[in-house]
């Protein structure tokens, strides 16, 4: 599902280079729920924004569903974006204005889908992430987990290949956060989304299929449970 071999990048402040990843390669195989994991700086979010198309490579090559991100036009690029991938961030980045159902169809607008059939969806997601009830709640008449879970239906409702997570647990406490990990993972079993995400935390590494450790922009042996 996503291939990236040899995958270099450096970030250019002024004259200073700071070398992020280092000739990182790593398969993704469809239906995974994988952990990328290390330090603060190991460059788990480098990483993400590239295989999510958000940021472009100075070496190697990232290929989603087997296109090749780096040969993709703008409008291609954003087009396998907005259909095949899915995001969550650490601050979950709800749109404040927008209701917790409005958020979750927010996709599904710029994909095209009628209206109806939008906020039918994103309510069954809504419900399926335990937020029954809460459809017309604006993000900060949520909680930090309930907005996490607003953002994980957001992603997933828009049927796409591969969910991209960074730090989905950061911003949250032990017990929300493992919390917000099952339902993921019962969102992996039950229908099949691809997901990686990115932490330091020991206990959302234990939630993993399999954990890739990083260091320094390289990758650090793996781990598979
Ligand atoms: N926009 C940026 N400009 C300069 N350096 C950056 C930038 N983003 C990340 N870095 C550097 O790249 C390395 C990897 O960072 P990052 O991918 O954010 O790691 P992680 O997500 O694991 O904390 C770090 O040394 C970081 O300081
Ligand atoms: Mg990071």
């Amino acid at each position: 599902m996503v291939e990236v071999t040899e995958v270099r990048k450096v970030y250019r402040q002024g004259d200073v280079e700071v070398p992020a990843l280092s000739g990182v390669s790593l398969s993704i195989d469809p239906g995974a729920f994988l952990a990328l994991a290390g330090p603060s700086g190991s460059g788990k979010t480098t990483l993400l924004n590239l295989i999510g198309g958000l940021d472009m490579p100075d070496g190697g090559q990232i290929t989603v569903d087997g296109r090749d991100l780096g040969a993709l036009s703008a409008t291609a690029l954003t087009e396998l974006r907005l259909h095949r991938i899915g995001f969550v961030f650490q601050a979950y980045n709800l749109i404040p204005v927008l209701t917790a159902v409005e958020n979750t169809e927010y996709v599904m607008l710029l994909q095209g889908v009628p209206k109806k059939e939008r906020r039918e969806r994103s309510m069954a997601i809504l419900d399926e992430v335990g937020l029954s009830g809460l459809y017309h709640r604006k993000p900060a008449e949520l909680s930090g987990g309930q907005q996490q879970r607003v953002a994980v239906a957001r992603a997933v409702v828009s049927g796409p290949s591969i969910v991209l997570a960074d730090e989905p647990t950061a911003n949250l406490d032990s017990s929300t956060g493992e919390g917000l990990l099952a339902m993921m993972r019962e969102m992996n079993e039950a229908r099949g989304v691809t997901f990686v995400f990115s932490t330091h935390d020991a206990m959302v590494m234990e939630a993993a299929r399999k954990v890739i450790r990083m260091k320094d922009g390289r990758l650090d042996g793996d781990r598979v449970q």
